[in-house]
């Protein structure tokens, strides 16, 4: 074994192993921590740490108890008190959604090549498969998606009897971690198998899908069930057979229900063929109009899967309006670790801030699931940039306790990744908080997004989606930039329940983060502060390089304690994340003052 720290002390996991209880005790053993296990199947996940006169106890469900050993190890290990009382999820099921290609490939991926595929088949790294279904259940994830959503002809293999021995074998691997696998399916599957239509209301294709569910359980018992992206992006789906997602996905959950099954539905659906010169069509409308009057028609095992925000993963939106709706619908909210839109794991960008602004609007118990793109691969600390680890390590926390600290959470993974303490410590802590808002300064302040090169998304480019069919424009002219998504604009606002209409409606008090988000102002405008929007834009930007560059000076003074190959990593990313600031400071900024021809007061353009 030859990879770089991770929050977990290094252990090879001995083939042995059969199930979570096991994991548990090794784990333990591992540390030589003595603790007395009870296994309670009824507990689930969730565990009660205990402390007696006859030392420690851990009681809890199968998965309980291995979530029990992780918690109380983390708090052993940087000394922390013994974690006792009771702990159970926020959300049953904790995502993690790969958008690996059966070649290898990952879509969308920034740390090496995928973890389950190799050239067309399944990897046969078994030490490495087991470390990652390890690492997933110590931050408490149970599911695992294996395939793209974007399924690809030769993924489609993956439920046929060509690949189903493979996936069990996956399967039993990562069940000893209480990691259950998901499949990603094409919804017009039964075409490429002899059936003349995929119509979820044709006989034919009902009795397809559940012949191949049949097929596909008896080869994996424990499969969580299929993730569908549908009528998205140019995929199959009902619509092209004048059906509803209700009645698309229903056909999938009827056939999966009698083994247990689920389907994870996703509601990214919009149009991708838009007129650029129509400015009624407004994006982010379309999850909700799509899906929000279909409360109540789905199947029980159906879980819709909505995006955090109502675009697609830019550096800063809004909550998506579609998850404070469907009360009677089961709904998991998704986000992106891998880092799209957010700096490619070249430059730093820790998400936990983002996402507790999101939790923090939404009531309690709205959520079953919470579900993220993985940013994990072959690269040797997983993903590609050391820091961004702890994405997925706040993540798997958050699941379980949304709106733990931020600070806290940072703190934990740097410590027990490196040892770190005192200064060190508050350094690195200090800059991964600070991540995403200097990112967000050098590239789209003020919730611009989409200013980004198409196709890759890194670098700027501020013109690069303006004329395209993607529906993804700022719209800025001479005069003004931003779109007006109050009721005198599209009307997006009228998505949102009154408390949220409120906060997002008069540009003098909506959050100036989101301000071109929701409005579209003149240059001229003046912010709170008293300075022009324009020159908010400029100075933004400036400061966002200006900030990087501090950040870099303290990244620097890790060198010595770091270990010297994830120092290098880091400090490779990190000049190229400066060229990159640099570049968008310079692009963004000229791009505005030759359009507007107002000049930077401080005359640095
Ligand atoms: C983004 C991303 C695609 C992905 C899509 C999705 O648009 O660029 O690669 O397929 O999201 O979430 O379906």
């Amino acid at each position: 074994m030859n990879w770089e720290p991770c929050w977990l002390p290094a252990a090879d996991v001995p083939e042995t192993l059969r199930s979570p209880a096991q994991a548990a005790r090794w784990e333990l053993e591992q540390q030589n921590v003595e603790s007395a296990l009870s296994v309670q199947p009824q507990l689930g996940d969730a565990y009660e740490i205990t402390d007696g006169p006859e030392g420690c106890r851990i009681m809890g469900g199968e998965t309980g108890v291995l979530y029990g050993a992780h918690r109380l190890l983390f708090n052993r290990r940087v000394g922390l008190p013994l974690p006792v009382g009771m702990r159970a999820p926020a959300y049953p099921f904790r995502m993690l959604d790969h958008w690996d290609n059966l070649d290898g490939s990952v879509e969308r991926g920034y740390a090496g090549k995928s973890l389950f595929f190799d050239n067309g088949d399944f990897s046969k790294d078994w030490p490495r498969l087991r470390a990652y279904a390890r690492l997933l259940s110590s931050v408490g994830i149970n599911v695992v998606c294996l395939n793209n959503i974007n399924v690809q002809p030769c993924a489609q293999e993956l439920i046929t009897e060509r690949f189903l021995p493979k996936v069990a074998e996956l399967a039993e691997a990562f069940s000893v971690f209480g990691v259950r696998l998901m499949v990603s399916v094409d919804f017009s599957m039964p075409l490429s198998y002899g059936v003349p239509t995929a119509d979820p209301l044709d006989d034919r294709v009902q009795a397809w899908w559940r012949e191949r569910a049949a097929l596909i359980y008896r080869y994996v018992p424990s499969l969580f069930g299929f993730l569908v992206k549908a009528d998205s992006e140019n995929r199959p789906g009902p619509y092209a057979y004048g059906r509803s997602h209700a009645q698309g996905a229903n056909l999938l959950a009827r056939a999966l229900k009698p083994f247990g099954g689920r389907v994870v539905w996703r509601c990214f659906v919009y149009n991708c063929l838009q007129d650029w010169r129509d400015t009624h069509t407004d994006r982010p409308m379309a999850a909700y109009e799509n899906f929000a009057d279909l409360d109540g028609q789905f199947e029980d095992n159906v879980l819709l899967q909505m995006k955090h925000g109502p675009f697609d993963f830019q550096v800063r939106e809004p909550i998506s309006p579609l998850l404070l709706v469907m009360p009677h619908t089961a709904k998991a909210m998704e986000v992106q670790l891998t880092q799209e839109y957010t700096g490619q794991q070249i430059d730093l960008y820790a998400m936990q801030g983002m996402w507790d602004e999101i939790s923090a609007d939404l009531p309690r118990g709205t959520l079953s699931g919470v579900a993220a793109v993985a940013n994990t691969g072959l690269s040797r600390c997983w993903t590609g940039h050391p820091f961004a680890q702890l994405n997925l390590f706040a993540f798997g926390l958050m699941a379980w306790q949304p709106m733990s600290s931020f600070k806290t959470v940072t703190r934990l993974w740097a410590q027990l990744t490196y040892s770190l303490q005192g200064v060190p410590l508050q350094t690195l802590t200090d800059s991964l908080l600070l991540s995403r808002e200097i990112y967000e300064k050098y590239t789209a302040p003020l919730g611009l997004g989409w200013m980004v090169n198409p196709g890759h998304h890194y670098g700027p480019s501020p013109m690069g989606y303006e004329y395209s069919a993607w529906g993804t424009y700022h719209r800025a002219d001479r005069e003004a930039v931003g779109v007006d998504r109050t009721e005198r604009g599209t009307g997006y606002l009228l998505q949102y329940p009154p408390a949220l209409q409120a906060r997002y409606r008069d540009p003098a008090t909506c959050p100036e983060k989101l301000l071109l988000f929701f409005h579209r102002l003149p240059y001229g405008y003046r912010m709170r502060d008293g300075r022009t929007l324009i020159q908010r834009i400029y100075d933004n930007h400036m400061e966002g390089v200006w900030e990087t560059r501090q950040m870099a000076d303290k990244i620097q003074t890790l060198s010595a304690v770091l270990p010297e190959e994830v120092y290098q990593t880091v400090w490779e990313r990190m000049e190229k994340q400066i060229t990159n600031a640099c570049e968008w400071r310079d692009v963004i900024c000229n791009f505005f003052y030759r359009l507007s021809g107002v000049r930077d007061e401080k005359d640095r353009l």
